[in-house]
C-alpha cells in the first residue's frame, strides 16, 4: 500500500513529559486531526509539521516512534511566517477583509523560506509511490517546491479556508508565486464549488493558464481542482454527547440555567467569525422584545487565538466591551444575558453545550466551512435545537435546512433569532433529521478517502503540445496515405482554422482563396468533405450552400449532407451522458430543498422549486446554477434560471458525434483527416479512429497528432495536399 505523507503547519500532537519523566504524545482536537489521525495510525506513512516548541531527546524519540517528522520554526521566523504572511496577509484577503491585511515583503520571504524547509523535509523522506498531501494556506508554496525536486511525485493540496474571487486574490502582491506553488499539486481540493470557480478564474487571470473541465495541463502534467467539503466524525460527536461525562455537564447546565432559552456561540477569537455583529443582533433582540429579558441567555465561548496580532487583540477588546455594555444594560443581580468565556473547552463540555442550546448562533462574515455548525447538528440527540447559519460559511451550501442569516443585517438576524425561538418542535426535528442524514453520508472519513483517492488516481490521457513539423514533412507524411485511400474523409473547422478571426464574426466571410481550396478538395471524387463549424445553419448555407458537401452547424446540432438536402437536427444522436451527471446533482438539491422536484424531458432536465420555501429555493437555485455551470462547462448543454426553475437544456451534440454521423451516412472511411483550432474540435479528434490524422491549429496543447500554427499554414498545407487539377 502506498504510504501517505501528511504535511500541515502544526503537528497533530503535542509532547508532554509525564511525572516519571517519560515523553508522551497528546493528540490535539479538531476536524483535520479526527479525519486524518486514524488514517495515519492505521498506515505506515509520516506526518510532517511544526511541533511548537523545543524538543529534547525523549520528545524526539516519541515523535519518531509515532512517525511524526518535526520541522522547526524559530520564534523570529514564526513572526514572519505565521503571524505575518499567513495570518496577516493571506488570512484576511482570503476572507474578504483586506482592510485587516498588511503586506510586507520580508514576511513573504520568511514564508517562502519556511515553505522551502517543509518541502525539503518532505523530499528527504519521500519514496517512490508515496502520496503527499499538504494542508492549508500556511503551505501554499510547498507543492511547487516539492515538484521541482521530485517531478513525478503524487501531490495533493487542500485549502481549508475560502478561495476568494480573482479580484480579491489579486490583492496579494505575490499572487503569481502563490498560484505557481499551488499548481505544483496534482489535485487542489477546496470545500465548495464557488471556491473552485474562483480558483479556476484566478489561474486564468493571474497565471494565464486555462483550466478546462477543472484541470490545467502543464507541460505533460495535470493539476486538477476538486471540491471535497470536509465533514465531521458524526459517530464521535453522538457518542460524546451521550457519554456520562457529557451528561454530567448537561445536568449542571440545566440546574444553572433553569428553563431559560439558550443561544450558543462557539468560535476562535477571530474577526472573521463576526462575533461583535452577533452580539449586536442579540442586543437588538432584547431591545425589541423586552419580555425575553431574563428569559433568554447567550453563551459565548471564544477560544484564544493568534493573540500576537494587533487586529486579534483589538477584536477581543471590542467583544469584551460590547459584552460589558449589554450585561450592564440588560442584566440584573444574579442574572446576566451574556455568559462570556475566553478560554477553550473540553470536548465533553462542548458537546453538552451543543445539546442544551436552543439555538446555535453561527454567524461568520466568511468561513471556509465551519465545523461548529456541523458538530451542533450531530450532537442533537433530542433533535430540539435550531441552527442559525451565516450564508457566508462554506457549510451553508450543504446545510440547506438551517435558518440562513446575513450577519451584516443586524435587524434581520435579530428577527431570525426571535423566529427560531418560536419554531415548532416538529419543524426543528425535521430540519435536524435532514441535515444529520447528509452529515452522515459525507462524514469526515469519506472526505479523506475521496481526497486521497483523487490524488492517487492516474491522470486521464493528457493533451500535450503536438509536434511542430515543417510543412513539407507533414505533407510527406500524409500525402502518400491520401493517395492510397479509396474512401477518404476530410473534416474542416472554419473559424480560426481556414479563416482568421475578425472582430465581428459576420466579417469573417470566406475569401476566394478559401473557396478555391474547397473546390479543389471537392474536385477529388473520392473525398467526403465536411465543414464542421460552430456557426449556424443559415450562415453556412449562405456561404457554402452551393457546394455539394456536408455542412455541420452549431458544433454538430444540425447537419446537411448534400447540396439540396434538408438540415436535420442531430436528435437521434443525442449523447445524454450529461443527464446522468445532472440527475445526480439535482437529486442532491431536491433532498436539500424540501418541496422541490425534478422533471426529465427528451432534451432537457428541469429542477422545479415553486413548491419549496421561496427564499430557500432561490438560494439553492443560485448555488445549483453555479455548480452546474462549472461541472458542465464543456458539455453541449446550457443552464437557464427561469421562474422557479433551473433548466439544463441540450444545445446539440458534439463535433465528435457529427463525425460518427458522417461515418454512418457515408462510411466507413479508410482515411480520416480533421483540422481544427478550439476545444470543440478536440471532440472531433477524439472521435477519429487511431489511424486518423488530427491537426490542431495554434500553439497550445491538444490531443491532435499534428499541429499547424495558423490559418495561412492550414491553407498552404491544403493547397499542397489537394493541388488544383492541371
Ligand atoms: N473547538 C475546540 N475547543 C473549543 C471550542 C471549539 O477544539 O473550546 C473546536 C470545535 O469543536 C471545532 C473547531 O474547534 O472542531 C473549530 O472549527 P471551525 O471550522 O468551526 O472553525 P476554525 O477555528 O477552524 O476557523
Ligand atoms: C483554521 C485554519 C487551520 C488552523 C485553524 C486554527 O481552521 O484553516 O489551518 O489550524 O484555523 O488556527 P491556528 O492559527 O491556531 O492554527
Amino acid at each position: 500500500m502506498a504510504r501517505l505523507l501528511l504535511v500541515s503547519n502544526r503537528l497533530p500532537v503535542t509532547v508532554r513529559t509525564s511525572s516519571s519523566g517519560k515523553a508522551i504524545l497528546d493528540r490535539s482536537s479538531g476536524g483535520l486531526v479526527s479525519a486524518l489521525g486514524p488514517i495515519h495510525d492505521a498506515g505506515e506513512g509520516l506526518w510532517i509539521g511544526n511541533p511548537d516548541g523545543e524538543l529534547d531527546d525523549g520528545a524526539r524519540e516519541a515523535l519518531s516512534h509515532g512517525r511524526y517528522v518535526p520541522v522547526h520554526v524559530t520564534q523570529e521566523e514564526t513572526d514572519g511566517y505565521y503571524y505575518g504572511y499567513s495570518n496577516s496577509s493571506i488570512w484576511p484577503v482570503f476572507h474578504y477583509l483586506p482592510e485587516r491585511a498588511s503586506f510586507d515583503r520580508s514576511q513573504f520571504q520568511t514564508y517562502r523560506q519556511i515553505n522551502q524547509r517543509f518541502a525539503d523535509a518532505v523530499v528527504k523522506v519521500t519514496q517512490p509511490g508515496d502520496t503527499i498531501w499538504i494542508q492549508d494556506y500556511q503551505l501554499m508554496l510547498v507543492p511547487g517546491m516539492i515538484r521541482e525536486q521530485v517531478p513525478d511525485a503524487q501531490i495533493g493540496f487542500f485549502l481549508h479556508i475560502p478561495f476568494p474571487s480573482s479580484e480579491m486574490f489579486s490583492l496579494l502582491p505575490e499572487r503569481q508565486e502563490i498560484l505557481q506553488g499551488l499548481l505544483g499539486a496534482n489535485v487542489v481540493g477546496v470545500h465548495t464549488y464557488d471556491y473552485a470557480r474562483h480558483f479556476v478564474s484566478s489561474v486564468l487571470r493571474v497565471a494565464g493558464v486555462h483550466m478546462r473541465e477543472g484541470a490545467a495541463e502543464l507541460g505533460g502534467r495535470r493539476c486538477e481542482i476538486a471540491t471535497f467539503p470536509i465533514g465531521i466524525d458524526v459517530d464521535y460527536w453522538q457518542q460524546l454527547a451521550a457519554s456520562k461525562e457529557s451528561e454530567a455537564h448537561l445536568s449542571q447546565f440545566r440546574e444553572h440555567f433553569g428553563d431559560r432559552k439558550i443561544i450558543l456561540g462557539v468560535e476562535r477569537l477571530d474577526y472573521t467569525k463576526g462575533i461583535p455583529l452577533k452580539l449586536e443582533a442579540f442586543r437588538r433582540l432584547l431591545e425589541l422584545q423586552p419580555e425575553l429579558r431574563g428569559n433568554v441567555v447567550m453563551i459565548q465561548v471564544v477560544v484564544p487565538s493568534r493573540e500576537d496580532i494587533d487586529s486579534y487583540a483589538q477584536q477581543r477588546q471590542e467583544i469584551e466591551q460590547i459584552v460589558g455594555q449589554i450585561n450592564g444594560e440588560y442584566g440584573s443581580p444574579g442574572s446576566v444575558p451574556i455568559h462570556y468565556q475566553h478560554q477553550s473547552m473540553a470536548p465533553a463540555e462542548l458537546a453538552a453545550l451543543y445539546r442544551i442550546a436552543d439555538i446555535a448562533f453561527v454567524a461568520p462574515l466568511r468561513d471556509g466551512m465551519n465545523l461548529v455548525a456541523k458538530e451542533f447538528v450531530a450532537s442533537q440527540l433530542d433533535r430540539s435545537g435550531t441552527l442559525l447559519l451565516s450564508e457566508f460559511a462554506g457549510a451553508a451550501s450543504e446545510l440547506g435546512e438551517a435558518v440562513r442569516i446575513n450577519p451584516w443585517d443586524v435587524d434581520g438576524t435579530a428577527d431570525a433569532l426571535a423566529n427560531a425561538l418560536e419554531m415548532e418542535p416538529s419543524d426543528k426535528t425535521s430540519r435536524i433529521d435532514a441535515m444529520l442524514e447528509r452529515l452522515r453520508r459525507n462524514d469526515v472519513h469519506r472526505w479523506a478517502t475521496r481526497a486521497i483517492r483523487a490524488i492517487d488516481r492516474p491522470a486521464p490521457s493528457m493533451t500535450t503540445l503536438p509536434p511542430a513539423r515543417e510543412p513539407d514533412e507533414l505533407l510527406e507524411l500524409i500525402k502518400p496515405r491520401l493517395d492510397r485511400a479509396i474512401k477518404p474523409a476530410v473534416l474542416l473547422d472554419y473559424d480560426g482554422t481556414l479563416r482568421e478571426f475578425e472582430n465581428m464574426p459576420s466579417d469573417a466571410t470566406p475569401t476566394s482563396s478559401i473557396v478555391r481550396i474547397l473546390e479543389n478538395i471537392h474536385a477529388d471524387q473520392r473525398v467526403q468533405l465536411a465543414l464542421v463549424s460552430g456557426r449556424d445553419a443559415k450562415t453556412l448555407d449562405a456561404w457554402f450552400g452551393h457546394f455539394d458537401i456536408t455542412l455541420v452547424a452549431e458544433h454538430g446540432a444540425w447537419m446537411r449532407v448534400g447540396k439540396n438536402a434538408q438540415w436535420i437536427m442531430a436528435e437521434s444522436l443525442l449523447d445524454d451522458a450529461w443527464k446522468k451527471q445532472v440527475m445526480g446533482m439535482l437529486d442532491e438539491y431536491t433532498q436539500r430543498t424540501p418541496g422541490s422536484s425534478v422533471e426529465e424531458k427528451t432534451a432537457a432536465v428541469v429542477w422545479h422549486y415553486r413548491a419549496a420555501d421561496n427564499d430557500l429555493g432561490k438560494w439553492q437555485a443560485r448555488e445549483l446554477t453555479t455548480q452546474l455551470e462549472y461541472a458542465l462547462a464543456n458539455q453541449p448543454v446550457e443552464v437557464i434560471e427561469g421562474s422557479s426553475i433551473v433548466e439544463i437544456r441540450q444545445q446539440g451534440v458534439t463535433k465528435g458525434a457529427a463525425f460518427r454521423a458522417l461515418e454512418q451516412t457515408f462510411g466507413p472511411f479508410d482515411f480520416q483527416l480533421a483540422i481544427g483550432d478550439d476545444t470543440t474540435d478536440e471532440d472531433m479528434f477524439a472521435a477519429l479512429p487511431e489511424s486518423g490524422i488530427s491537426i490542431h491549429v495554434g500553439n497550445t496543447p491538444s490531443r491532435a497528432s499534428e499541429r499547424l500554427s495558423g490559418p495561412p499554414e492550414v491553407r498552404a498545407f491544403l493547397r499542397s495536399l489537394f493541388p488544383p487539377a492541371e
